[in-house]
Order: C-alpha cells, then sequence, then structure tokens
C-alpha cells in the first residue's frame, strides 16, 4: 500500500526527551489577520527547522502543528476538510469520563535538548501570541528507557518503521490530504500515591505486562479490565493501529504527576475506539489517571500546510 511520506510533518517517530505541548485558541477578533498568520506558518516552521538543524544539529528536532475542527471551519470557511475530522465529543462512560477541550491549534515540538524546544516554541509563539491563547501548555521529558511515569515502558506495542508510517499517516483514501494525519492529545493527571502503593504484581495486572522486563503477562494472569486488553481495537478480528508518543510531565513540588497522551492515527476511527473502549468499559488504567484534556487535531502535511490559506 502507498503511504505518501516524503511531505508529512513530524508525526509518527521519536517522541523526544525534552518536549512542549501547546493547545492555543485563536482570538477570533479579525479573522483575515488570524488567517494570514496562520498562512505564513509553513514558511515559519520550515525556516526555524531549517536553521535549528544548524545551530543544534544532533538535537534531532521535530515540529508537528495543526488545527482542531473548528479552527478548520473559522479559518477556512466552505473549504474541503479531511474526511474523518470533527470536534472531539465528550465520551462519557459508568465511572470514567474522556473530557473535550475547545482547542484551535495544537504544537507538538520535541528534541534532544531542552534549550532547542525552548527556543524553538518562543520563536514561533512570537509569531503566534498576537493571535492567540494559551488553553494549555505541558512540558514532558524522556523518563529513563522510555518509560510512562508510572514506571512500565510505554510504547511497546507501537508500529514501527514503515509500519509506523502506514498506520500514522493519511495515504490513498483522502488523497487531498494524503501525507496528513490525525493527531488525538489528551492530558491525563495520575493518583500518583494510590499507584505507589498498589504491590507491583498488582500494577502489572492493570498494564499486562511486567514492570521491569517488559514481557506481556499471560491473558489469565491480567486484570480483565487489562489496560493492553481494552485499549486494543480489534474490531473485525483485526489489529487496527496508532502511533503513540506518550511522555511524562510532573510537578514534583505540588505532587502533580501524569502523562500527555498523544497519538498520531491515519485513521481517525481507531484512536476513537480505543478512547470508547477504555471509557465505556473501565480500563483499570484510568482507576489512576484521569484526563483533563481531550483535543483531535488535523495536521497537515507540509504541501497542504503551504498552500493552506491561498
Ligand atoms: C499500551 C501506558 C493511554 C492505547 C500501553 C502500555 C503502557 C501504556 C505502559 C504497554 C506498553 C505498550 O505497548 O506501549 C499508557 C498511559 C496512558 C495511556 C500511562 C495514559 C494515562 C492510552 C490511550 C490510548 C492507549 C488514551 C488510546 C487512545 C494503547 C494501546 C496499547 C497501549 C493501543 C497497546 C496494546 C497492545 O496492543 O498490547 N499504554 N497508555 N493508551 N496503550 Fe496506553
Amino acid at each position: 500500500m502507498r503511504v505518501a511520506l516524503h511531505n508529512s510533518q513530524d508525526v509518527y517517530k521519536d517522541a523526544g526527551s525534552s518536549v512542549i505541548f501547546l493547545m492555543l485558541k485563536l482570538h477570533r477578533k479579525d479573522q483575515p489577520a488570524e488567517k494570514e498568520v496562520i498562512a505564513d506558518m509553513a514558511d515559519r516552521i520550515q525556516a526555524i527547522q531549517r536553521s535549528m538543524n544548524i545551530r543544534a544539529e544532533h538535537a534531532n528536532l521535530k515540529i508537528a502543528f495543526g488545527f482542531s475542527n473548528d479552527a478548520w471551519e473559522y479559518l477556512f470557511p466552505g473549504a474541503k476538510k479531511p474526511k474523518e475530522l470533527e470536534t472531539f465529543q465528550e465520551i462519557k462512560g459508568d465511572r470514567h469520563t474522556a473530557v473535550s477541550t475547545p482547542a484551535d491549534l495544537f504544537l507538538h515540538l520535541r528534541a534532544t535538548d531542552e534549550a532547542v524546544v525552548y527556543e524553538v516554541c518562543d520563536q514561533i509563539m512570537d509569531f503566534l501570541r498576537p493571535v492567540t491563547d494559551v488553553v494549555d501548555e505541558t512540558h514532558g521529558f524522556r523518563y529513563f528507557e522510555g518509560r510512562a511515569i508510572i514506571g512500565f515502558i510505554d510504547g511497546t506495542e507501537n508500529p514501527v518503521g514503515d509500519e509506523a508510517a502506514e498506520w500514522g499517516i493519511i495515504s490513498d483514501e483522502d488523497p487531498d490530504f494524503a501525507g496528513g494525519s490525525y493527531a488525538f492529545a489528551q492530558k491525563y493527571i495520575h493518583d500518583m500515591d494510590a499507584w505507589k502503593s498498589l504491590p507491583t504484581h498488582m500494577q502489572e495486572k492493570v498494564i499486562g505486562r511486567r514492570k521491569f522486563s517488559d514481557i506481556e503477562l499471560d491473558d489469565d494472569e491480567k486484570d480483565p479490565h487489562a489496560h493492553n486488553i481494552i485499549a486494543q481495537d480489534n474490531r473485525d478480528d483485526k489489529e487496527h493501529k496508532i502511533v503513540r508518543m506518550n511522555v511524562p510531565f510532573s510537578n514534583p513540588g505540588q505532587n502533580e504527576t501524569g502523562t500527555y497522551f498523544i497519538g498520531y492515527a491515519r485513521y481517525w476511527n481507531v484512536t476513537k475506539q480505543m478512547l470508547t473502549n477504555m471509557f465505556t468499559q473501565n480500563d483499570k488504567l484510568l482507576d489512576y489517571s484521569t484526563p483533563i484534556t481531550g483535543a483531535l487535531f488535523f495536521i497537515p502535511s507540509r504541501d497542504v500546510l503551504d498552500a493552506i490559506a491561498e
């Protein structure tokens, strides 16, 4: 299957060691002026990336920038839309709710060096600040060998290489938007006191894997509502995948610690199915994790971003 890779933004690899996530809201005061700023974003991002690749060539800078459905309709009224782009609607289960956060723009920046992420974010925000307000800003970090802050390796079952592109990037099913991706961003706060008081073998049942070795448990050892059972999308007896690049964040002084979930998908309906399973079938992980944001964004290919406001 052909997947348009060449012009996609940085959506299917490198979770990074230092990460900034920004959800922004447009002022919605002067649409033509706001649209003009957005129209310049492709050039702006390319110039910053080019320069930073010289200034800090080993920092492995990655940038993804995208739009919510609301932003798309506001900025480009009447224009064709990516097939699956919609406003994320809250998912309410008996015990847990995936909240929906109104937001327009999304930035996901990562690199091996925090100074680079700071500098790039500041340069982009010099440009966006006059037309936006910040809805959420989260600074994440790589935790040891790529563990979630709850101590388990995160991302083991992620598709990699060509398979990651195949599950992460839109192709011929939506030719006008090939090279794009659906990013779902969700900020979780963990009840770390409760989690830490759970013995390791019980934590392992919740996740469905061993904590140190990352080996998967047999199904009969797992809690029936283990995260790695419930979160899977196995519709039509097939395994449907997304590319997850979660990172931890924390303000330890305030005992505020969480996971910033970010899933890139070729098909939004796959991420949506995973979320629906988790929240309506009481994924055990949610007993220790509460989402405080949630929004869907379309990350256009560089070509579409270039052409977007013409
Ligand atoms: C697996 C952590 C939220 C989808 C895992 C694993 C961990 C983990 C440790 C096992 C290793 C791996 O395969 O990556 C977390 C944390 C979350 C979170 C800390 C937030 C609190 C989500 C959400 C989704 C999701 C919101 C979907 C929208 C998956 C999938 C798997 C997985 C599909 C792989 C299942 C398999 O095929 O074995 N997650 N996750 N996770 N997670 Fe999450």
